[in-house]
Order: C-alpha cells, then sequence, then structure tokens
C-alpha cells in the first residue's frame, strides 16, 4: 500500500480535499495504485477539537506516511505548514502555473515554475517583539542557497533551459549573498540561460511579459509573494497548486488559503485536484512506478478538457458550477477515455 495522510484543513479545505479524494480512489482503482488515505487533522479545526493546531498524533501519522496530501489552513497556518516545512526539512517548493486553453487570461502562454526555497529567510523564525520594536531576522546560508539553487537548475534542463534568480542585492547583504550563490552553482551547468533580476523588476515584468520566464528561483519571501501575482496570471488562484520536498518526503497543497469569504459548495477544486496529480508524479519517481505518472498524466488531462468544455466552471472561473458538479464531471471522463 502506498499511504497518504491528508490534512483536510479549513474553510473550503475539507470539500476540495474530499472531492480530491474521491477522484485520487477512482484512480487508485483504475491504475491498481494501492493508494489509502489517513486523515491527520491541522489547522483551525484541529485547535478548536483538539486544542492543538497540529495535535502529535497527526504529526506521527504525516512522517509516517509516504507522502501527504494537504488541504489550505487558516489562521494557525503558520503552526502547521511553516512548522511542517522547517520539522521535516521539506526545502523545495515548486509552484507551476501555466495558463490553460478555455481560462481566460490577457497573456495566452504563460508556462513557468517557482522554486521557492522553503525553509530560511524571514521565515526562519528568530524574531523578538518588545513594547516599541520589533525584529524578524533574514537568514540566507550557502547549503540551503546551494540545494534550493540545485533544483531550479535541474528543473530548466527539463524545460526550456532558463532561470532568473530573483533578489535585492542593491539593497540587502543577506539577498546579494543569495544570488551569488544561486550563480557559483548555475555556472556548473551547460547550456542555461541565466539572469537575475530585482523583485520588485520581477514582479513588473510578471505583469508585462509574463511569457518570458521559465523557471524562477526565489528566496523564501519574494517567492510567497510572486506565487499570488503569478497566479493572477493563469485566471484563478483557484487553479494553482504546489509541492513542498525534500529527497525523503513529499507534501503537496493548493497556493491559495482557506477562503473563508466563500461559500464552500462554490469553492474551485481544481488547484486541489492538481495537487493529487503533482503528488501522483512525484510518487512515480519515488516509488519507480510508471503507472503512478500515467494515473497523473490522466488526471491532468482531464483537467484540462473540463477547463476547455468552459461548461462546468466554479464562480472564480465565471460559471455557476458547484465542487459536485466538477467531481462528476471528472469521474464521468475519467471512467470515459477508459472505453
Ligand atoms: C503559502 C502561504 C503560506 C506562506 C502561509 C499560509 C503561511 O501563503 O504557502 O504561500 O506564507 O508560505
Ligand atoms: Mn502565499
Amino acid at each position: 500500500m502506498v499511504r497518504i495522510s491528508v490534512i483536510p484543513g479549513d474553510g473550503v479545505g475539507p470539500k476540495i480535499v474530499n472531492t480530491t479524494i474521491r477522484i485520487l480512489e477512482e484512480l487508485s482503482d483504475i491504475y491498481n495504485l494501492g493508494l489509502e488515505f489517513v486523515e491527520a487533522p491541522a489547522g483551525d479545526n484541529a485547535l478548536r477539537d483538539f486544542g492543538d493546531a497540529l495535535p502529535k498524533s497527526s504529526l506521527e501519522k504525516i512522517v509516517t506516511s509516504d507522502a501527504c496530501l494537504k488541504g489550505p489552513v487558516g489562521e494557525t497556518a503558520k503552526e502547521v505548514i511553516v512548522y511542517l516545512r522547517q520539522h521535516l526539512d521539506l526545502y523545495a517548493n515548486i509552484r507551476p502555473f501555466k495558463t490553460f486553453r478555455g481560462v481566460k487570461t490577457y497573456w495566452k502562454n504563460v508556462d513557468l515554475v517557482i522554486v521557492r526555497e522553503n525553509t530560511e529567510d524571514l521565515y526562519r523564525g528568530v524574531e523578538d517583539i518588545g513594547p516599541d520594536y520589533a525584529v524578524s531576522l533574514l537568514v540566507i546560508t550557502r547549503k540551503k542557497t546551494e540545494r534550493i539553487a540545485k533544483v531550479a537548475f535541474d528543473m530548466a534542463l527539463r524545460r526550456r533551459r532558463k532561470v532568473a534568480i530573483i533578489h535585492k542585492g542593491n539593497v540587502l547583504k543577506s539577498y546579494l549573498y543569495f544570488k551569488n550563490i544561486a550563480y557559483e552553482v548555475g555556472r556548473r551547468y551547460n547550456g542555461i540561460h541565466i539572469e537575475d533580476m530585482y523583485v520588485d523588476n520581477a514582479a513588473y515584468q510578471l505583469i508585462v511579459n509574463p511569457e518570458r520566464f521559465d523557471v524562477l528561483l526565489t528566496p523564501n519571501m519574494f517567492g510567497d509573494i510572486l506565487s499570488d501575482e503569478a497566479a493572477g496570471l493563469v485566471g484563478s488562484i483557484g487553479l494553482s497548486c504546489s509541492a513542498n520536498i525534500s529527497e525523503e518526503y513529499g507534501l503537496f497543497e493548493p497556493v491559495h488559503g482557506s477562503a473563508p469569504d466563500i461559500e464552500p459548495d462554490y469553492a474551485d477544486p481544481l488547484g486541489q485536484i492538481l495537487t493529487g496529480a503533482m503528488m501522483l508524479e512525484w510518487l512515480s519517481y519515488k516509488k519507480g512506478r510508471k503507472e503512478f505518472m500515467d494515473a497523473s498524466t490522466h488526471l491532468r488531462e482531464v483537467v484540462e478538457k473540463i477547463l476547455e468544455d468552459g461548461d462546468t466552471l466554479t464562480p472564480d472561473l465565471g460559471g455557476r458550477a458547484k465542487i459536485y458538479d466538477v467531481e462528476k464531471k471528472i469521474l464521468q471522463y475519467i471512467r470515459r477515455k477508459l472505453i
């Protein structure tokens, strides 16, 4: 069996996660993946129910599983996801953004990946607060910059061979250091076009010329901010998925939050469903099992088809469908494609 721990999360989380599980179960049956799901409550709901945003029993289920499928978490996100990224050393946050046919966007051919360092920078948690001041230390280390840079350059080799190193080295020594180490790593690769870009300019370029980007290598904080901007480029943050990975473990979650302002029945489940596709792909490499890759490709194709059809879209994409309409159609397409 391949055991998946599941964090249903808060707000729209439980519903989009349950839909995703039902879809993955269907794929598991078809492709004989042997997926097994164990619930690991975490987040605001867990804090309310168990007095702990990340109960020990949940952490135990997560660390003993092959991978984790996580929904969005509300106010306790720091105790859950920032903690898990550091505790499990999930140093690479991979966030692909690609325009889909059928989704209205200003730019038609966006296809970029943000490779975000996931454990240090301002997120390191070295902080102090007094009555008249607050300090958060920006930590960048050689080891952690080198390993994330390798992920970005390796990824570029499998894509369009371009890396933009995002920084703010004109003002902050720490980000200058990040840029220099990233170049050191990049120079060991052949045939990759490397550029570096100040983060403010990158934010601008993403609006006026996003098709130029392939891989963006970012420190933690800038990666967080540019991710939401990139999600806007592809039409809805409801479509965006991400992987938090190390060599040993993978945790997959949408880029969006728990969206307390959205009626859960009308939330867009596609971002969460695509995290499932990312998870299957990662498991395929991890376990050396091709059927996981086949299932992942199948699921992505079905999502693309739903978007292209355009008649079962949730309100974020201009439609009126509910989660269950989307789920039903995805399950239909998954089955139909096999006949
Ligand atoms: C993200 C989120 C998290 C982050 C929050 C919820 C802690 O915004 O994954 O992008 O800042 O990393
Ligand atoms: Mn974010």
